[in-house]
């Protein structure tokens, strides 16, 4: 039997990628299949049947496909079977032929560039498939599953839209005349499997001992910015440091597009609005931040700063709304202080330099700093101290660093270790009950995974 269970999520997949069918010959015979079992689908079912009862639909759908295998007498393996079926399956019922793909955990983006490319990324890295859509108006009707939910519609008067897929999947869609080779969808798929403080150990992205220290700074009202470069990792460390939040606070989060997942009770979530069609309805995240304020946060974690906002977070965080966390793009930690610093301006308060580096100098603690090195790991490079200001410059003191000493078989060598300093902020960790061992912070050769 195929495909018994309803819920296959659940179960290993096979590949749908490298499946017995390549891009011409292969193609054509699942094509012609398909197109069997639709036929008979719709000629066996009484008229009065609900195409909305999946169940129903599935099982239908099963004993026709093995009547069509078995009266063709198409050879097909037994993984070949299972993968055809499902193709079949979420062609009539789901996503189409992106539908494998997107309950595949192991792919992280679909990429959609008219009917007859799609492209997957998994690990990092950009591959093509060898799936294709019969043709655009086949697309199109995918396109129009994932966005008629929302309410909305994608035609030549609204020709982009952003789009969510119900499992938290953020997709995109643009098609002609904007896109000039047929419908595009891109779809950033919502990773369910979310690290853990342990994983990221794991994985080498940190020590046991620099997730101590950040735990303390969290739990000690520290004010943090994680930053880094696209896709290094910050929200999923910002995920891991918001964890340790205690259980008995309120908690505001504040995002672009939800990816925070946090398991206290006490949570209160937030996500900035695009503007529609018309360019009207906006509400951008410096709007939910001022009105965070007004709702007696205890903490305040935003997704990412990227504008105006970043001057209401530090005035936030320096009148007693200490214990933020939040994310910004950057290439190092001090082009994590010229870039806040911009941002600043774009709130078009015209404040002098001078005061805006001082009001960063006191409202940020820690910056904690990731880069993806060249064989796609993602590591903590820093993990600086902001300890204030020296004349016109904001002085940084790194407090643990990740060392590059080579590359082997394509994978770097390196080892984290503490600098010896002591932070200053050791005093306010000791205030709220954090005696950390001294050790911890002495510099010491430690083989990287
Ligand atoms: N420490 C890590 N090790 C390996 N993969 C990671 C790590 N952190 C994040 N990832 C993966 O990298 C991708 C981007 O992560 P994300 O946290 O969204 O990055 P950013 O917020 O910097 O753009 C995700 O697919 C995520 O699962
Ligand atoms: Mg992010």
């Amino acid at each position: 039997m195929i495909g018994t269970e309803r819920n296959s999520r659940a179960a290993p997949r096979a590949e749908p990628t490298r499946g017995g069918f390549g891009r011409t010959d292969g193609r054509q015979s699942y094509d012609a299949i398909r197109d069997k079992v639709q036929h008979q689908l719709l000629a066996q079912l009484s008229p009065s049947a609900d195409l909305g009862n999946v169940e129903e639909v599935r099982r239908a759908l099963e004993r026709i496909f093995n009547e069509v295998i078995t009266a063709e007498q198409i050879p097909l393996t037994r993984a070949e079977r299972i993968e055809t079926f499902e193709q079949i399956v979420a062609d009539i019922l789901g996503y189409g032929p992106i539908q494998p793909l997107l309950l595949d955990e192991t792919i992280t983006e679909v990429l959609v560039n008219g009917p007859n490319q799609i492209y997957i990324e998994r690990n990092g890295i950009l591959e093509e498939t060898d799936l294709r859509f019969r043709d655009t108006t086949e697309l199109m009707h995918v396109i129009d599953r994932i966005v008629a939910p929302l309410g909305r519609r994608v035609d030549e008067s609204s020709p982009m839209v952003d789009a969510r897929l119900p499992d938290g999947s953020r997709v995109n869609v643009i098609i002609p005349p904007l896109a000039l080779d047929g419908p595009c969808i891109s779809i950033r798929k919502f990773a369910k499997a979310i690290f853990s403080a342990d994983d990221l150990i794991r994985v080498g992205t940190l020590t046991p001992e620099m997730i101590d220290l950040l735990r303390a700074c969290v739990l000690a009202r520290l004010n943090i910015v994680i930053s880094g470069g696209t896709s290094t990792g910050k929200t999923t460390l910002l995920n891991v440091l918001s964890s340790f939040l205690p259980d008995n606070e309120r908690i505001i989060t504040i995002e672009d597009a939800a990816e925070l997942q946090l398991h206290q009770r006490h949570v209160v979530r937030l996500e900035a609005r695009p503007p529609n069609v018309e360019g009207k309805g906006e509400i951008t995240i410096r709007q939910l931040v001022i009105n965070a304020l007004r709702m007696r946060p205890d903490r305040i974690v935003v997704g990412e700063v990227r504008g105006g906002e970043a001057l209401d977070m530090l005035q936030a965080m320096n009148t007693g709304h200490d214990g933020s966390l939040t994310t910004a793009h950057s290439n190092s930690p001090r082009d994590t202080l010229h870039r806040v610093e911009t941002m600043v301006l774009m709130a078009g308060m015209d404040l002098p330099l001078r005061a805006i580096r001082e009001q960063i100098a006191s409202a940020f603690d820690v910056i904690v700093h990731l880069e993806r090195l060249v064989d796609g790991t993602r590591k903590v490079v820093k993990i600086c101290e902001v300890q204030g200001m020296e004349g016109d410059v904001i002085v940084l003191q790194d407090i643990f660093q990740y060392v590059q000493t080579g590359i082997q078989n394509g994978r770097v060598q390196g080892y984290f270790t503490a600098t010896g300093v002591r932070p200053s902020f050791m005093t306010k960790l000791e205030t709220h009950g954090f005696h950390l061992p001294a050790s911890i912070f002495a510099p010491m050769r430690k083989p990287a995974r």
